[in-house]
């Protein structure tokens, strides 16, 4: 094995900080890329290296790629998302990389009209004209999502994200972490498509219940009223987000996000075990801003 053998780019962030410590936890030696290494440095494994890269500037991009077999790939939400993972499947085929495992969304061809959807597909094409071996993960709406609405679940009793009454098979960011992981390090998973799904297939009011459930506090659903959750997350996000967000929960509420049974049957081959419910998750996170949460709640 050289000094590095993983580089992720996307490894500060929620899902790609996961990733890392599953890799540095299995003996691999990845190379991280961010726009912050000292800060990076500071908050991620210490065996990982953290290094300058951007992807806006394809021309910090070569030497990231030096000595690495594989590639762990999440793009950011940007507005030119697609350019930039194009970007980097372009700086992968010019190196010594073989392997890439790429993070995309859960059946992202039913809704293709969220920027951030169009940009999977378009990065997905061109990792699939490449002669890269490549799995895709696709995972459903985060549960660690919900991390950003502990003032309105803890201080106002209401859930926010407006994910309507059809259902979506949320799932666990460390179950997506280890089934990246589990391609990353495992043969024979090239050419593969994973859905990542959680257990439960949730609707808005379900979610709520279930934080009722471990708090002393009711939670309802914030309900299905999208020209006020526009208005709202306008004052916190840009405007191409909010929109882009607006079209997906509309597509949340009129079909949902489900997994099939065959999807779900699937789960125990692609994490080794069986994906983490919901419930346990809530458990945790209600601990941790209770302020009795264990390590491992930390992480959720
Ligand atoms: N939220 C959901 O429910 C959900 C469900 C399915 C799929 N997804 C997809 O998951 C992805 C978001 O994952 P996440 O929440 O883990 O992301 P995140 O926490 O927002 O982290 C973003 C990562 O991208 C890096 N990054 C940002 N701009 C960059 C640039 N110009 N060059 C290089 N790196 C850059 C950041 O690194 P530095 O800041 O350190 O540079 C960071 O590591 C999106 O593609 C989204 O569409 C989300």
């Amino acid at each position: 094995m050289s000094d590095t053998d993983v580089l992720v780019i996307g490894g500060t962030g929620t899902v790609g900080s996961a990733v890392v410590r599953r890799l540095v936890d299995r003996g691999a030696k990845p190379r991280v890329m961010t726009r912050s290494p000292e800060s990076a440095r500071e908050d991620g494994p210490e065996t990982a290296q953290y290094a300058y890269g951007d992807l806006t500037e394809p021309e910090t991009l070569p030497p990231l790629f030096e000595g690495v077999e594989k590639l762990y790939l999440l793009t950011p939400l940007h507005p030119n998302e697609a350019k930039l993972g194009i970007c980097a499947v372009e700086a992968a085929e010019e190196s010594s990389v073989s392997r890439v495992v790429y993070h995309s969304i859960h059946n992202v061809e039913a809704d293709p009209a969220p920027r951030y959807h169009e940009a999977k597909m378009k990065v997905t094409d061109s990792l699939r004209e490449s002669d890269l071996g490549v799995t895709l993960i696709r995972p459903n709406n985060f549960f660690q999502n919900d991390l950003l609405f502990r003032e309105p679940i803890m201080e106002k009793g209401v859930y926010p994200q407006p994910i309507g009454n059809v259902g979506l098979n949320r799932v666990d960011v460390r179950d997506i972490a280890d089934a990246a992981v589990n391609a990353l390090l495992e043969p024979g998973h090239e050419g593969k498509t994973y859905p990542v799904v959680g257990p439960d297939t949730l609707t808005g009011p379900e979610v709520a219940e279930t934080y009722s459930r471990h708090l002393p506090h009711q939670v309802r659903y914030g309900g299905n009223d999208l020209g006020a959750w526009t208005e709202q997350a306008g004052e916190m996000l840009p405007e191409w987000v909010v929109g882009d967000f607006q079209r997906n929960y509309q597509f949340f509420q009129e079909q949902g996000l489900r997994a099939s049974r065959e999807e779900l049957d699937h789960q125990s081959e692609v994490l080794g075990r069986e994906p983490r419910p919901f419930d346990s998750f809530v458990q945790e996170v209600v601990a941790r801003w209770s302020g009795e949460g264990s390590e491992e709640a930390r992480e959720a």
